[in-house]
């Protein structure tokens, strides 16, 4: 039955779903902020735990209540022993991405009293074992596709130099972290913290719209993250990279072929549903590019390719009647692959990255007194009543 309101947006192109105090986004002019704070100011001052709190609680934490946080948070790390055991049931084979969403579903198995979504205590509780688990989740989807050990947390480490040491250490002998590293992943996680109602975090708010638990809520919009079209484009953007080299077909002949539109051929890393200028991360990722790289002495040719492609669309006039200009998915494979990550676990990375947005989101949806079950309407495009044949 239609109700007589409904209006077709396929896509979400011009409707909002929701209110949200937690970022803000002038796509024509190429603006992010963090309640209230440019990007570029929040990338340079703070850290990945900062920022977490800023986007979950709404202000700068004092260096209290942020020694305090990154204290709990410590203190959370381990997983269980069962769940530990929960990854030599997956194939080596499995992607991270499906290991990562399935870990984190199997999370409120161990937890119950997540299922009390109106208790603060218990809210409070989960977001904790989120920021504490996810890493080292993550990790050991890592190793497990090494068929490699997986460690324990060291948590006399900070976030980030835990994370590292759990994907890159090994039992036999001691794991220095790179400060420069720790640095450059730190910055980058920084960058994907928030980004407001995008596919993933609009999945999370609407799986939590009917009141489950944070656990599935962010299990699922992970799974959405998945997709070549978000987070899965950072992946994809390296794949194309390396097909672009191995082919010896050169960036201009690729560039024809995105523009013909052959089947399957997309410039992944560039356009975005928001950004019509430019995307504010992106330049925060490229700048880094060339730093890292330098830092950590390590020469790509595939961010040669990179350079020469971004030089290339942006002259051309496909990309700039469309408005295309790379997203934040552009650069960073390159850099996670200098870090020494394999191309599967770049979306990893974004998911860690994106965690405390994709919490604060669903804390802002959960306390909304407004809040209702998203259920959107569809227009009806089958036939009309029709009688069951006699037969
Ligand atoms: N390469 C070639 N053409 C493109 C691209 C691209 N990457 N993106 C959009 N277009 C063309 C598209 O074919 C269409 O052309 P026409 O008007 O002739 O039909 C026009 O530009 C508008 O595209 P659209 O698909 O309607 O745009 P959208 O807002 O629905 O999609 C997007 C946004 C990000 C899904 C898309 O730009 C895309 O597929 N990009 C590649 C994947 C990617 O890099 N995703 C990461 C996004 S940023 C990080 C994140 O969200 O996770």
């Amino acid at each position: 039955k239609q109700t007589g309101y409904t209006a077709l947006d396929q896509g979400f192109v011009n409707t909002a779903s929701t209110r949200s105090a937690i970022t803000y986004i002038d796509g024509d002019r190429g603006i992010l902020r963090y309640r209230g704070y440019a990007i570029e100011d929040v990338a340079a001052n703070s850290t990945y735990l900062e920022v977490a709190w800023l986007l979950i609680y709404g202000e700068i934490p004092s260096a209290s209540q942020l020694e305090e946080f990154d204290e709990k948070i410590r203190r959370h790390t381990l997983l269980h022993e069962d769940l530990r055991r929960f990854f030599d049931a997956l194939p080596h084979s499995a992607h991270p991405m499906s290991v990562l969403s399935s870990a984190v579903s199997a999370l409120s198995t161990y937890y119950e009293d997540s299922h009390d979504v109106r208790d603060p205590e218990h809210v409070e509780l989960s977001t904790i074992r989120l920021l504490a688990k996810l890493p080292v989740i993550a990790a050991y989807a890592h190793k497990k596709s090494l068929g490699q050990a997986l460690l324990y947390p060291d948590n006399s480490l900070s976030f980030v130099d835990n994370f590292l040491k759990l994907n890159f250490g090994n039992m036999a002998e001691d794991y220095e972290v790179n400060p420069v590293l720790s640095k450059a992943l730190d910055r980058l996680l920084i960058l994907h913290e928030d980004h407001e109602q995008n596919a993933s975090t609009s999945t999370v708010r609407l799986v939590g719209s009917t009141e489950a638990n944070i656990f599935a809520s962010i299990s699922a919009g992970i799974n959405a993250l998945y997709g070549p079209l978000h987070g899965g484009a950072n992946e994809a953007v390296l794949k194309m990279l390396g097909e672009i080299q191995q082919s010896g077909e050169g960036v201009q002949k690729f560039v024809e072929r995105v523009k013909r539109k052959e089947e399957g051929v997309r410039l992944m890393g560039f356009g975005h549903r928001v950004y019509k200028s430019f995307d504010p991360r992106a330049r925060l990722v490229k700048e880094s590019a060339d730093e890292v790289l330098a830092d950590l002495g390590v020469s790509d040719p595939l961010l040669d390719i990179a350079r020469e492609l971004e030089e290339v669309a942006l002259a051309d006039d496909y990309f700039i009647s469309r408005k295309l200009y790379p997203n934040v998915d552009f650069y960073t494979g390159v850099i996670y692959k200098a870090m020494g990550f394999p191309p599967r676990m770049f979306t990893v990375l974004f998911a860690i990255g994106r965690l405390p947005g994709w919490i604060a989101n669903w804390r802002e949806m959960n306390e909304d007194p407004n809040t209702k079950i998203g259920r959107p309407q569809q227009l009806y495009t089958g036939p009309e009543t029709r009688a069951w044949p006699q037969r």
